[in-house]
């Protein structure tokens, strides 16, 4: 079953084609409407991977990208998997989809008001926009995302927006920053969410908001509605474990390697006093934490802590086995030392991000998932943007909705850098 059924049709001739796509994407969207027709809460979800085998594997997907949160990372796994069963991404025309400005549908690239095509993922960065996401995922789609401590959080934004948010450039140190933020930071200057409740604001909502119980509460609510699963990056291998269980996959779906990762040499030491300062500037994004920290470990709870630590090791046996099969040194590496174009991960702001290199003997096809699993994410949105499968079906969506197609063509978001 799964995406297969609709990818037969594409072998078809003529006319018949988008006739027959529709009718395979409205049977595939039955489907998995039903066996996802589990907008439920989070409680029985867990209670479907219970009974296990029973399930059948989640495709259509929404993930939150936050930033400086290991998102790429994730962003990896569901290129891979989604590649690799030739699954449709709602791509942006650059790397990001209309971001910070809130998500709007025609923000995809190739996107035709009143087609008849569903995306399987959608998964750049965005701030996140419900009514319009819905617009372009089917019911029954997962939705998730994850969350960083933001005090680790601001010392990451600060090494890497230091040159994209106004407040950050006119301090030398970002404990200068924190001892006095409102002398430095205003509301209406550019980049102000890099420096202030950053994921709150990527969750759609307002970072500059006075911190009332009232406001905090309806927010949280909200998400909760939204999002089947958040993970925290300080559990990330726990994540992957819930995310597994979650999206009935395999575990071999959720083996990574850490991308986008900083080198030591730029990551910062905080005392204490600053730490306090950054959690009291941040106070929406520390509630947000806080709270979604709390429903992660009753899930785990849920889940089961002994058969937690279990599948949490087998991941990381699975993970080695990965890296002493693809990695020269098993380490990551600074990206000077990285030779091919093709995995060599762009730089930003004052940040080292690390990449790896590939054993050189490794045979074709070894070499090609292996490639995967270290391929940043903009070189490997280049290559999902080129493959044969992704613009034969954007042609057919392009042919069967050819109506906002100027106003879309007139947009061209190429916004890099800050992810
Ligand atoms: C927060 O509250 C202060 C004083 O109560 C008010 O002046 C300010 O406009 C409020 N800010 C926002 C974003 O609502
Ligand atoms: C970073 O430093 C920690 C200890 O401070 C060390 O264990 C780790 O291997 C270092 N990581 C890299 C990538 O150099
Ligand atoms: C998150 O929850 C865990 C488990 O209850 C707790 O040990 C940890 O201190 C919490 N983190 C924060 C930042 O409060
Ligand atoms: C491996 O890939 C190279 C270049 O992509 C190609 O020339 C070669 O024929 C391939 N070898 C095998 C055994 O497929
Ligand atoms: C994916 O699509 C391409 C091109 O349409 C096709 O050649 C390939 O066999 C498909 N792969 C799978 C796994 O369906
Ligand atoms: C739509 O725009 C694309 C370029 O973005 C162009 O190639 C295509 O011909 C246009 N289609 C119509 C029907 O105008």
């Amino acid at each position: 079953m799964r995406g297969n059924l609709k990818l037969h049709c594409c072998e078809l001739h003529g006319l018949w084609k988008a006739v027959v796509l529709l009718v395979c994407i409205g049977l595939a969207i039955q489907i998995f409407g039903i066996n996802g027709g589990k907008r439920l809460k989070s409680s029985t979800l867990d209670a479907d991977g219970e009974r296990g085998r029973a399930c059948s594997p989640q495709t259509h997907i929404v993930f939150l990208k936050t930033h400086k949160t290991a998102s790429s990372t994730i962003l990896n796994l569901l290129y891979r998997f989604g590649e690799a069963r030739n699954l449709s991404f709602a791509l942006p025309r650059g790397y990001q989809l209309g971001y910070p400005k809130p998500f709007r549908a025609v923000d995809i690239n190739h996107y035709s008001r009143g087609r008849n095509v569903d995306y399987h993922i959608i998964c750049n960065h965005m701030r996140f926009h419900h009514g319009e996401v819905e617009k372009v995922m089917p019911r029954g789609t997962f939705y998730f995302s994850i969350l960083r401590n933001p005090v680790t959080l601001a010392e990451s934004a600060f090494t890497y927006y230091k040159g994209s948010s106004s407040a950050f450039s006119k301090v030398q140190r970002l404990e200068q920053f924190y001892r006095d933020p409102w002398r430095y930071y205003s509301i209406s200057e550019t980049g102000s969410h890099y420096a202030r409740n950053l994921m709150w604001f990527d969750f759609g909502h307002d970072h500059n908001a006075n911190v009332t119980e009232h406001y905090v509460a309806a927010v949280l609510k909200e998400i909760e509605e939204t999002f089947h699963l958040i993970l925290l990056a300080e559990y990330f291998d726990q994540s992957m474990v819930l995310l597994r269980q979650a999206l009935c996959w395999d575990l071999d779906d959720l083996v990574t390697f850490k991308l986008n990762l900083r080198s030591n040499k730029t990551v910062s030491r905080l005392s204490a006093e600053t730490v306090g300062q950054i959690r009291a500037w941040n106070a929406l994004d520390w509630s947000l934490y806080l709270h979604f920290n709390r429903t992660f470990w009753q899930r785990v709870d849920r889940y089961g802590q002994e058969r937690m630590r279990r599948d949490v090791q087998i991941l990381r046996e699975k993970r080695q086995e990965m890296m002493e099969l693809c990695l020269q040194g098993g380490q990551p590496v600074e990206a000077a030392q990285i030779q091919d174009k093709n995995i060599k991960p762009f730089q930003y702001g004052r940040a080292k991000i690390m990449g790896y290199n590939l054993k050189p003997s490794l045979n074709n096809h070894t070499r090609e998932r292996c490639v995967r699993m270290v391929m940043p994410e903009l070189q490997y949105k280049d290559l999902l943007a080129t493959r044969p499968s992704y613009s034969h079906v954007q042609r057919l969506v392009v042919n069967l909705g050819a109506r906002s197609n100027q106003t879309e063509s007139s947009r061209n978001g190429v916004t890099q850098g800050s992810h």
